[in-house]
């Protein structure tokens, strides 16, 4: 996609404003403000509905822009050489003389930073003097828009701006690695973590379903398209939405499809659409029929999972 330097200049003056705008990054669409005013994070909690207690992830172009609100350490430098810019989020620990607000780190000594690679929003963080706190920009336990039309579904005219990247390459959020102490996994996403094993040579922890770190990604009503689903479908009912991972011969206008040839990249960059698709058809359920558990089939089967809680 061409970058329109105009619509980049818009974002900015609106940004520099203290106001939110809604910007596109790989994974998903992010609703933004400038990370070190309070009042931008308490606009984004706002129009989010987001309890305050959950932080915000920053997102900064590249590591010199870091400059010192945070710790570093080998772990992160090994990884950020090989993946960044990229589908994958840090959690630090906070430098206490930071200008991070507060109000979007809800107070705690740790920071999660992101270097996003969608061209536009890069294109963005370089003209800006300051980071970006950015949630996926849907209402909060909804699933996440990977488009401009997804962001107006949910915020109407209450986002006074959407910068226009088209749809999400990756589809689903980026994935979350505690690099505190011993590397752990607190988030499934866009990264196949098998990439993150190979770089730090270890074996790396999961955990997703903690209890002590608050990371709603792993709470339980989480990613919900606002309809039932049922998962590991072996038939699926004329009155129910068909999720089904790869496009078969079989042809029924209950049938919604991830993938025509089996791709999990592509079923992930397309599962948030197609389940919005579904919402808004007369389909009141959802059945899902098996998808792959590798790659960024784990991703996919992980945001089903939380989405069936409903
Ligand atoms: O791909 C993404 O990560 C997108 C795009 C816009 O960058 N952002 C995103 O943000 O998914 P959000 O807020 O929807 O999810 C961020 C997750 C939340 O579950 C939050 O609890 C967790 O990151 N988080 C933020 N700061 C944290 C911290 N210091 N420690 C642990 N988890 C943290
Ligand atoms: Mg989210």
């Amino acid at each position: 996609m061409k970058i329109n330097l105009a619509n980049i200049k818009k974002a900015k003056k609106l940004l520099d404003n203290r106001d939110c705008v809604a910007i596109p990054t790989e994974t998903v669409y992010g609703l933004a403000g400038n990370a070190y005013s309070d009042q931008a994070c308490k606009k984004i909690f706002k129009l989010k509905k987001r309890p305050k207690y959950n932080p915000l992830i920053i997102h900064y172009y590249d590591i010199k822009k870091l400059k010192n609100d945070c710790k570093l350490n080998l772990n992160f430098y090994k990884l950020y050489k090989r993946l960044c810019p990229g589908p994958v989020t840090f959690v630090m620990n906070l430098n206490k003389n930071s200008k991070i607000s507060k109000i979007a780190t809800n107070n705690k000594n740790s920071l999660a930073i992101r270097f996003p690679k969608h061209p536009i929003t890069r294109n963005l963080l370089t003209k800006l003097n300051y980071p970006l706190a950015a949630p996926s920009a849907n209402l909060s336990t909804r699933v996440s828009a990977v488009s401009p039309s997804h962001v107006k579904e949910d915020f109407g005219k209450k986002i006074k701006y959407i910068l226009n990247g088209g749809k999400s390459s990756i589809g689903v959020e980026s994935t979350i690695i505690d690099l505190r102490k011993k590397p752990k996994i607190l988030r499934l996403g866009g990264l196949d973590i098998l990439k993150i094993k190979k770089i730090l040579k270890m074996k790396i922890k999961e955990n997703l379903n903690s209890k002590k770190i608050y990371v709603p990604g792993q709470s339980k009503l989480h990613y919900s398209p606002g309809l039932p689903i049922r998962l590991n479908a072996k038939k699926i009912k004329d009155n129910e939405a068909g999720l089904i991972f790869k496009k078969g011969k079989k042809k029924k206008r209950n049938f919604f499809y991830l993938s025509k040839n089996g791709n999990l990249n592509e079923a992930a960059k397309n599962l948030y659409s197609v389940l919005r698709k579904i919402k808004k058809s007369k389909f009141k359920s959802i059945a899902v029929t098996k998808i792959p558990n590798f790659g960024l089939g784990k991703t996919i089967n992980d945001r089903l999972k939380k989405a069936s809680k409903y």
